[in-house]
């Protein structure tokens, strides 16, 4: 069958109501909130765009296997599924369970990183970032500069600029880079995806000098379909098969469930390494919970397995791209300005573009994050310069990007859900020119974003 958006490969048997809000409700909600979308109540939000994280809908045979929970404290049978899921389709030896994806991250880099040694990867996250360098890593950032442009239309930009790996080898020394952590795909990009080509590379540039490959899997899944989609020599291979060859280039990963997982909270370490896992699993029951559960119920192991062969439909995670495409080609068909092309997860809103009007200092992602809500009670998360922080000199950073992010959970909403994001989206870029800016009332010293409370200036 030829369709341009695929419909839902599923049908809907359970519903959970929404909040069909009034304006003048929400604007109460927004003020009670210091517009900030963080501090909104999720029963005033009609539909949530804020993040894919564990925002997802599981299916008939997800539940199922949540009545199916072996709680035991040592050797859960639902532990040899996870194993066997992760074996089977991801292709490692060992997996250690942890809670999410960040308890995974302090695993590997307390295990791996030495004070003083680097680690090079495709730009960064904030949580992965974050336990780098609580282990005395400094962060370097190799991927390729298209990336850094948000008009740049590069059908891989994720991939890892070569040329920036090899200098900081000769810059350092290979005995000062544990491991290179490549992310498929790149969340703070605009959920870019990698090239088998350039994994490929990547691995084998990292095998001359004894450099581990820890891969970031969390949206391993998109980053397969994507491949499939656009690179020559994988239109007639299975999501399967090439999700096991992308991590076949790689020595282990970590892995929030709670976006390819398609599940609520979860996540595991993986590797192939004895010694490694040998550590990992010394330093899980002091972080997390025994090795066979780490940070999970046995209910929710069960469901993560199942998530995952779930997660292998071609036509699960095609409709899952073609959802944020159609978001994407509303918008820029109305001259939106948005991030290109339109990646894994999400769509990024150009708010420096929409509201050239607003100085940077006076945050115009911020004030469209809170116009959208005002207008229709979609939420959506800043991503520029409030989450970019200060420096030490107590100055803002003033990032490049100056985004919103519409992040699409998995199986949750509808095409039409997505036609009143993308009509609101409409209606405020025709009234853009009478908006003005926001001034902080409230600033806390760190993580600014979560918090932090706004007004309006007049
Ligand atoms: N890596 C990537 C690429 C992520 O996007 C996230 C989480 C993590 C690691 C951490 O995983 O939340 O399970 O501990 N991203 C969420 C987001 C929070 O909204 O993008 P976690």
């Amino acid at each position: 069958m030829d369709y341009k958006y695929m419909a839902e490969p599923y049908k809907i048997k359970m519903v959970e109501p929404i909040a069909v809000t009034t304006r003048e409700q929400r604007e109460e909600a927004l003020k009670k909130a210091g517009y900030n979308t963080f501090l909104l109540d999720s029963e005033d939000v009609y539909i949530d765009l804020l993040t894919d994280s564990g925002t997802n809908a599981m299916s008939d045979n997800q539940w199922a296997g949540l009545m199916l929970g072996d709680e035991a404290y040592a050797g859960s049978k639902n532990f040899k599924h996870l194993q066997e899921a992760v074996r089977e389709l991801y292709g490692f030896k060992h997996v250690v369970p942890t809670h999410q994806g960040r308890g995974a991250e302090n695993l590997l880099s307390q295990i791996m990183i030495k004070p003083g040694d680097y680690v090079p990867g495709n730009m960064y996250f904030t949580t992965t970032r974050a336990h780098q360098e609580l282990n005395g890593a400094t962060f370097r950032d190799i991927i390729i500069d298209e990336a850094h442009d948000p008009q740049n239309e590069h059908p891989f930009k994720g991939n890892i600029d070569l040329r920036k790996l090899q200098d900081l080898i000769d810059e350092v020394g290979a005995e000062k880079i544990p491991y290179i952590c490549l992310a498929v795909t790149v969340n703070l990009a605009g959920g870019q995806p990698v090239a088998m080509s350039n994994i490929k590379d990547v691995y084998a540039l990292a095998q001359k000098h004894n450099i581990k490959v820890m891969m970031d899997a969390t949206r391993c899944v998109e980053n397969a379909c994507f491949i499939k989609q656009r690179e020559p020599g994988y239109a007639h291979k299975t999501i399967k098969e090439i999700v096991r060859e992308m991590f076949s280039y790689s020595d282990g990963c970590t892995m929030s469930g709670k976006k390819d997982g398609i599940v609520n909270i979860g996540g595991f370490l993986a590797l192939n390494d004895d010694d490694l896992y040998q550590k990992a699993t010394s330093l899980v029951v002091v972080y997390e919970g025994m090795p066979s559960y780490g940070g999970m119920t046995g209910r929710d192991m069960e469901a993560l397995a199942r998530g995952m062969y779930e997660s292998m439909d071609y036509h699960f995670i095609s409709h899952r791209l073609d959802q944020v495409k159609y978001l994407g080609d509303r918008l820029m068909a109305a001259g939106i300005p948005i991030v290109k092309p339109v990646g894994g997860h999400a769509i990024f809103l150009d708010a420096k573009a929409f509201y050239p009007q607003i100085p940077q200092d006076e945050f115009p992602a911020q004030m469209l994050a809170a116009q959208l809500y005002l207008q229709s009670g979609v939420r959506s998360m800043e991503r520029g310069i409030i989450s970019a922080g200060r420096d030490k000199d107590g100055n803002h950073h003033y990032p490049k990007l100056e985004l919103v992010r519409l992040t699409i959970p998995r199986r949750v909403y509808t095409y039409s859900h997505l036609d009143v994001v993308a009509d609101s989206v409409i209606d405020l870029y025709k009234e853009r020119e009478k908006v003005k800016g926001l001034r902080f009332v409230y600033e806390p010293p760190v993580l600014r974003f979560f918090t932090a409370r706004f007004e309006p200036i007049k």
